[in-house]
């Protein structure tokens, strides 16, 4: 039996609400998740949540012990992104994926449990060492056998990826790792994607910074570029999404 997607309630999302309703005070989870809240509003942010994310007890304890135990856990995602990119990876009945930045693997656990059986993800950082912290939960939640862990910069994975004959290959590529890079790592996709295959990226409002006219800082000059780049590119169809920090889907044409 392979691991997928389950309606469970773990403890951690049943005490969320429990605080929320009772106004306790709210837990490093909810702080964290409440920085991708667009509208600001607590209330409404809890009420989607509850009404489209599905307690894993996995994702959940990957996510705590991020959010609590790493000095970089703003890197990581909000619970919000994971109903999304599962949605997305079934919508495109995606059977490969490529990840690009993985951190702790809390997204790439998301995206694995939505896979089938035989589904694969190449989850690509250049990092080991926070991938590690989410190899246990990958594990526990039965879904290591599809994640191929690549270790390198993603520009020499992706390329090796070609070099193996890998165009055309993959349904999904998700785009969340060094901003200055995502040119390239979008270019590269866009050869290993399928026609009718998904590119997701990720931060492409760049927590507000891309409405910058001289923007001081390289990250928010690259986002800004593929913004514009992809929104003119006519080899895909183009989705920018109000969701966590703004996601672009570009699809191949
Ligand atoms: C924002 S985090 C990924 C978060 C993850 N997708 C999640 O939501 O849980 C970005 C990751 O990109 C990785 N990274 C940075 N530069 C990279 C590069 N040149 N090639 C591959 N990964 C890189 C970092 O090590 C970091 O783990």
């Amino acid at each position: 039996m392979c691991a997928q997607n389950s309606l469970t309630e773990p403890a951690a999302h049943r005490q969320r609400q429990e605080a929320t309703s009772a106004g306790l005070s709210r837990s490093n989870m909810e702080l964290h998740d409440m920085k991708y809240a667009v509208s600001g509003d607590a209330g409404l942010y809890n009420y989607l949540l509850a009404h489209s994310y599905r307690p894993n007890e996995h994702l959940e304890g990957l996510h705590k012990d991020t959010l609590e135990g790493q000095p970089m856990a703003r890197m990581c995602s909000p619970t919000v992104s994971i109903p999304l990119l599962q949605m997305l990876v079934k919508l495109t009945q995606a059977k490969s994926v490529v990840e690009v930045g993985v951190f702790t693997g809390y997204t790439t656990l998301g995206m694995a449990l939505a896979l089938p059986c035989d589904g694969i993800i190449h989850a690509c950082d250049i990092s080991s060492e926070f991938a590690a912290v989410g190899e246990p939960y990958w594990r526990a939640a039965g879904v290591r056998e599809k994640i191929n862990l690549l270790i390198g910069p993603a520009t020499e994975v992706l390329g090796d990826m070609l070099a193996d004959g890998g165009e055309g290959s993959i349904d999904m590529g998700f785009i969340d790792a060094d901003k200055p890079g995502y040119d390239s790592y979008y270019e590269l996709l866009l050869r290993l994607v399928r026609p009718g295959g998904l590119i997701v990226v990720d931060n492409v409002l760049w927590h507000g910074r891309v409405l910058e006219e001289n923007p001081s800082t390289e990250d928010t000059k690259a986002i800004k570029a593929i913004n514009d780049k992809i929104f003119k590119d006519d080899r895909v169809d183009i989705c920018m999404l109000q969701v966590s920090d703004g996601v672009t889907l570009a699809r191949k044409k």
